[in-house]
Parts: structure tokens; C-alpha cells; sequence
């Protein structure tokens, strides 16, 4: 599903990406840890085609990600799911809207976009908070609103970067969770973070890296 060869990014003379090379196949978990500055924000936005690489290849299903033309790109990402650590709600829209809106613009009719936002409220556990606005929510349920808004179209791969950023302990093991039901279901997940107690929660592949570099990649694994 994943394939990155060799990937290197450069600012300035500074190597934030060194040569890094894995795969990920359709289903996995995997976490990809290391300390502030390691390059994990860096390697997302290179798998989102948001960050331009130096050297390299990223391959995510038939998508060539590293040389991919504009329009390429829209269509790649409207393939995945991203979640950040700002949850970036329309303050103005319910919870229920927030997640809609995307199927609106994309064009789906009106009772399918109904069930489908429904299901999807239902399994981040919101329903009932379907009409409040994001100014009415906890941080872990403006954070779950932002998880179900990205996976409201059903993408097969979830991004998501330091999404318990905002979050306390037990909000942000409440997520892991979720990310882990997430992922029974089908989703292939990747999870950056620098969260050693939700890494060592989820107990699944961990890729570490260290300054640009990958330094280990193992299965069931946590992060000390
Ligand atoms: N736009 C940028 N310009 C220059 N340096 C950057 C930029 N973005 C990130 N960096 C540098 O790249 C390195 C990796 O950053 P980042 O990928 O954000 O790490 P992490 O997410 O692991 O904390 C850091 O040294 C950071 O200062
Ligand atoms: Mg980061």
C-alpha cells in the first residue's frame, strides 16, 4: 500500500530526512515516534503530498506521491484522511455540519450524506453531541469531531499527526482507542507521535526516528 525508498529532505543544509526507507501494508498500525524534531511532521507531509522531497520515491496505492501534479494531488487527498494536532473546526457549523460538510461539497445526496455522518458520529461516540457547536465541546470531543470529519468519506488510510497534542492523559488514551477501532475495522492508521504512554497503549508497529533518521522498526513494540 506504502512503499518510501530512500527518502532525503533538505532545509537549507539541515537533513531533516536522511535516507529513510520502509513499507506499510493495507491494514497495519503503525507509529512512527522519535523526539521533537526527529522529522515525524516532516515524513507525513511528504506521504501527504504537502512537503516536497530531495531524493526519493513515495508510492501510496497507484499514487506516485513525490511527483505528483496539483490536480494529482486533489485527487490523493481526497483518497486519505488527516488529522492534525489543531483541529481547524468551521466554528459556525454544528458537529454534525462539521462532518457533513465535506460529503456536501463532494456532492453526495442529501440522505446518504444523513447515514452516513450519522455512522460516523456513532462510532467516535458523539451522536448526542450532534447539534452542539465546536465552542460547546471538551478538547477530546472537538478532537473526535475532527476524526470523524476525516473519516467521513471512508478513506482505506488515516494521517494523523500529534492528534493528542491538546489533549490530557485520559482523553488522549480515550483516542488511542478509537485510532485502534479504527484500524480493526479495515483503516490503515499512521500515527506520529511523540506520546510514549498512547504508543505504548496501542502496542503495534513502531517506526523511530532520529534526527532525519530511521533508527528502528519493529512489530508490537512500545517506545521508552
Ligand atoms: N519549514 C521549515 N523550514 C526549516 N526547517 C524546518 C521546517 N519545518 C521543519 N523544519 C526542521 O526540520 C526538523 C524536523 O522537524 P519536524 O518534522 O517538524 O519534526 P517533528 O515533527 O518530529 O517534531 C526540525 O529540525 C525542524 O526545525
Ligand atoms: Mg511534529
Amino acid at each position: 500500500m506504502i512503499s518510501i525508498e530512500k527518502v532525503t529532505k533538505l532545509y537549507g543544509k539541515n537533513k531533516v530526512l536522511d535516507d529513510v526507507s520502509f513499507e506499510i501494508g493495507g491494514g497495519e498500525f503503525v507509529s512512527i515516534v522519535g523526539t521533537s524534531g526527529a522529522g515525524k511532521t516532516t515524513l507525513i507531509h511528504a506521504m501527504i503530498g504537502a512537503e516536497e522531497v530531495d531524493g526519493g520515491m513515495i508510492n501510496v496505492d497507484q499514487y506516485n506521491v513525490a511527483r505528483l501534479s496539483r490536480s494529482k494531488i486533489q485527487e490523493y487527498r481526497r483518497q486519505i484522511g488527516i488529522i492534525f494536532q489543531d483541529y481547524k473546526l468551521l466554528p459556525k457549523k454544528t458537529v454534525f455540519e462539521n462532518v457533513a460538510f465535506a460529503l456536501e461539497v463532494a456532492g453526495y445526496g442529501k440522505s446518504f450524506i444523513q447515514r452516513r455522518t450519522v455512522d460516523v458520529l456513532k462510532l467516535v461516540g458523539l451522536e448526542e453531541q450532534r447539534n452542539h457547536f465546536p465552542r460547546q465541546l471538551s478538547g477530546g470531543e472537538r478532537q473526535r469531531t475532527a476524526i470523524a470529519r476525516a473519516l467521513v468519506h471512508a478513506p482505506q488510510l488515516l494521517f494523523a499527526d500529534e492528534p493528542t497534542g491538546n489533549l490530557d492523559p485520559d482523553n488522549a488514551l480515550a483516542l488511542a482507542k478509537l485510532f485502534l477501532k479504527i484500524n480493526k475495522e479495515g483503516t490503515t492508521v499512521i500515527l506520529a507521535t511523540h506520546n510514549k504512554d498512547i504508543v505504548n497503549a496501542i502496542n503495534k508497529r513502531v517506526i523511530t526516528l532520529d534526527k532525519g533518521k530511521l533508527v528502528s522498526d519493529k512489530e508490537h513494540s512500545t517506545y521508552q
